[in-house]
């Protein structure tokens, strides 16, 4: 009898957990974006594990540190952290843009409240607008570094060039 009572709360111990790592591992970063009102492009698809805390707090990790071309080129290191919360990530590291061949860490991401067509990335002081549609879909993550193309590619520097002037 007391074996019995004891495999089948084992059992349904086991059944809990099975149960919780199945829903722990459905909901990922991508699905988790969106529900504080960012797009879940915002990280590349080479997240390979994450956590989140009560009060918001998360660490993301990436399969390797990468970099994407949005509006302006954007480095992820492999450890992305901040503070997340309904339209904003604060108190963020481990993300960069590139301006003018020098990269600067963002310090802060957000949405209009309600929701508009631009996201915005803070810089220091500067808040950049970007357009939101380009982090709708999850990129893939580019190899990291400087390739010789990235060299060659003379309407990259043009754009570089145009930020500064436009601010
Ligand atoms: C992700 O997994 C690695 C290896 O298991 C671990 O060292 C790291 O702390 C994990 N990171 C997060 C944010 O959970």
């Amino acid at each position: 009898m007391a074996l019995h009572r004891f495999s089948f709360s084992t059992l349904f111990l086991l059944s809990l957990t099975l149960l919780t790592t199945t829903t722990l591992s459905l909901s990922t970063v991508y699905d988790l974006l969106p529900k504080y009102g960012l797009p879940s492009g915002l990280l590349p698809d080479s997240v390979t594990n994450f956590t989140l805390s009560d009060d918001g707090w998360f660490v993301v990790c990436l399969a390797r540190s990468c970099e994407i071309e949005f509006d302006y080129r954007v480095r992820y290191d492999r450890t992305v952290s901040g503070r997340i919360s309904y339209g904003s990530i604060t108190e963020l590291e481990g993300i960069q843009v590139k301006r003018l061949f020098i990269w600067l860490d963002v310090d802060e991401i957000k949405v209009d409240l309600p929701p508009t067509d631009s996201i915005y990335f803070k810089v220091g002081f500067i808040n950049k607008k970007l357009g939101i549609d380009q982090f709708k879909t999850v990129h893939s993550c580019g190899v990291s570094g400087c390739s010789w193309k990235s060299f060659l590619q003379l309407p990259g520097m043009v754009n570089e060039a145009e930020m500064l002037i436009t601010e």
